[in-house]
């Protein structure tokens, strides 16, 4: 569906986000027909540069990162939409040439972009609104981090709420733009099957595991101040907490699903300094091997040796509230991991009472695991009877469902979504001001927590599953985490 024309100011034009995944995602939407003419899009950056200089820069990133072939015209029909300005956002020059780029006409979409750190988004906003650029169909749009904690979440979203109404500030959290993430809403709220089961009565534990083979890539200084913590917890992994424990929404209305997300943040148990020590891991890579080739330590990748900074953490969470008592929810992630895999484990509770002797096999709990990357698909463990006359023999086997297989569509990436979406106003998979805080103030305490007990990251080669004490944290329970990817 095509969406009227628009304009797009990307800040931080020249960056990391803007040429692999920004750029990429627009192109894809373009080549897929959805830009009606005349759509704008505007670069900005400190540097030097004219706008044709800035279309080869972005030529070139479509090459490297768009994985798309067009032809040299359709390319250029890409490309005559963009413009570049050189500004530097805490001065007063270059305002007024944005402005000139900018359509004149109230009614339409203007989208700020800002892939930019976070301390500039306040003067980014202030700036826009005093030389007079927010129109009433502006929308801004934000990257996390949203501060590195509570305090600084809350000034930011008090700078950027000074400008633009809550209605008109989209917080991107790309992993909601994932189509696999997507579908845990449609797999709980359009079958029946598993909603009625959706609780501690019936299930056991939730993992939730977001595993990344990479190490800090070139983002050295943002990451050594931030770590995992920081970094994919406060945001992914509690945002995908949020979607499987959540209550049913009572539609897909934005603020429908934002407030069940919110209720879910407001019941998590606390975390702090009186449960840190057998709750939570925080580990550090050292130098080990990783696809194949040996790769160095973190404080090497990062050049601080005195670094104690996490890249792996593991917590046991609660989510306390009536619906999930009883069922804790294990959360990991980390770097340099063995491989790059994100997927949610729901293992339900043993069944009663077996009829079957022991030498049918061991009866494993009902799991139904939803990976969310790669190889996108769901599979529900069950048991079965092994073919055979030899009796009754059960097996533990999948129902398989690979949804590249099953759909054989293109699925679109994040960006490209959770953009189109902007543009049409539909802000249902993007966060809340009060989500982000919330989630800020139950991470808060852990970090506190981490600092009072002192104690450095638990080591763990590059190439495994991060610290033993990440296995024995689920083992002491008498639980394992999934074994398939272990
Ligand atoms: C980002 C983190 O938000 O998510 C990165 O800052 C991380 O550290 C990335 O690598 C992972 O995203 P994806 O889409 O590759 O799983």
């Amino acid at each position: 569906l095509k969406v009227d024309p628009f304009d797009l100011i990307v800040f931080g034009g020249t960056g990391d986000l803007a040429h692999r995944k920004l750029f990429p995602a627009l192109f894809r939407r373009f080549l897929d027909g959805q830009f009606a003419a005349p759509t704008h899009i505007i670069g900005v950056s400190r540097g030097q540069m004219s706008s044709a200089e800035y279309r080869a820069t972005i030529a070139q990133a479509l090459q490297q990162f768009s994985g798309e072939a067009a032809s040299a015209e359709t390319l250029k029909t890409f490309l005559d939409m963009i413009d570049y300005v050189s500004l530097d956002v805490g001065a007063e020059d270059g305002w007024s040439v944005l402005e000139k780029h900018l359509s004149g006409d109230p009614s339409r979409v203007r989208a700020f972009y800002l892939a930019t750190a976070p301390d500039r988004f306040g003067v980014i906003a202030k700036q826009l609104a005093a030389h007079g650029l927010v129109t009433p169909a502006s929308r801004i749009i934000v990257e996390k981090p949203i501060g590195r904690d509570s305090a600084s979440a809350a000034r930011i979203n008090d700078a950027i709420g000074a400008v633009f109404s809550e209605g008109q500030i989209f917080r991107i959290d790309h992993y909601l733009g994932k189509e696999t993430v997507q579908n845990l809403m449609a797999l709980r709220f359009a079958n029946a099957l598993f909603e009625p089961l959706w609780n501690s009565a019936h299930i056991d534990h939730v993992e939730i595991t977001v595993a990344e083979s990479i190490g800090v890539e070139g983002r050295a200084a943002y990451y050594d101040a931030a770590g995992a913590l920081r970094d994919m917890v406060q945001n992914h992994l509690l945002q995908l907490l949020c979607l499987i424990a959540m209550e049913p929404p009572n539609s897909m209305q934005a603020d429908s699903v934002r407030d069940e997300k919110l209720k879910v943040l407001k019941s998590l148990a606390p975390i702090d300094a009186s449960n840190a020590a057998t709750s939570t891991v925080r580990g550090q890579y050292h130098a080990g091997a990783s696809n194949g080739g040996a790769v160095p330590s973190y404080t090497q990748d990062v050049g601080n040796e005195k670094s104690a900074t996490e890249t792996f953490v593991a917590l046991k969470v609660s989510v306390a509230n009536w619906r999930w008592a009883g069922a804790p929810f294990y959360l990991r992630t980390g770097k340099r991991l063995p491989q790059r895999v994100s997927e949610v484990v729901v293992v339900f509770r043993a069944i009663p009472h077996s009829i079957f002797n022991v030498e049918s096999g061991r009866i494993s709990k009902t799991r139904l695991v939803i990976r969310l990357q790669p190889d996108e698909g769901i599979k529900l463990w069950l048991m079965l009877k092994e073919p055979g006359a030899g009796g009754m023999r059960l097996r533990y086997v999948p129902l398989d469902m690979n949804f590249a297989e099953a759909f054989q569509i293109y699925a679109p990436e994040a960006y490209e979504r959770l953009l189109m979406d902007v543009i049409r106003g539909n802000a249902t998979l993007f966060m809340r001001r009060d989500e982000v805080e919330a989630a800020w103030r139950w991470i808060d305490p852990i970090r506190e927590a981490w600092s009072q007990l002192n104690e450095p990251p638990r080591p763990y080669f590059a190439g495994t599953w991060g610290p033993a004490a990440a296995i024995a944290l689920v083992e002491r329970d008498g639980r394992s985490w999934n074994e398939e990817i272990i």
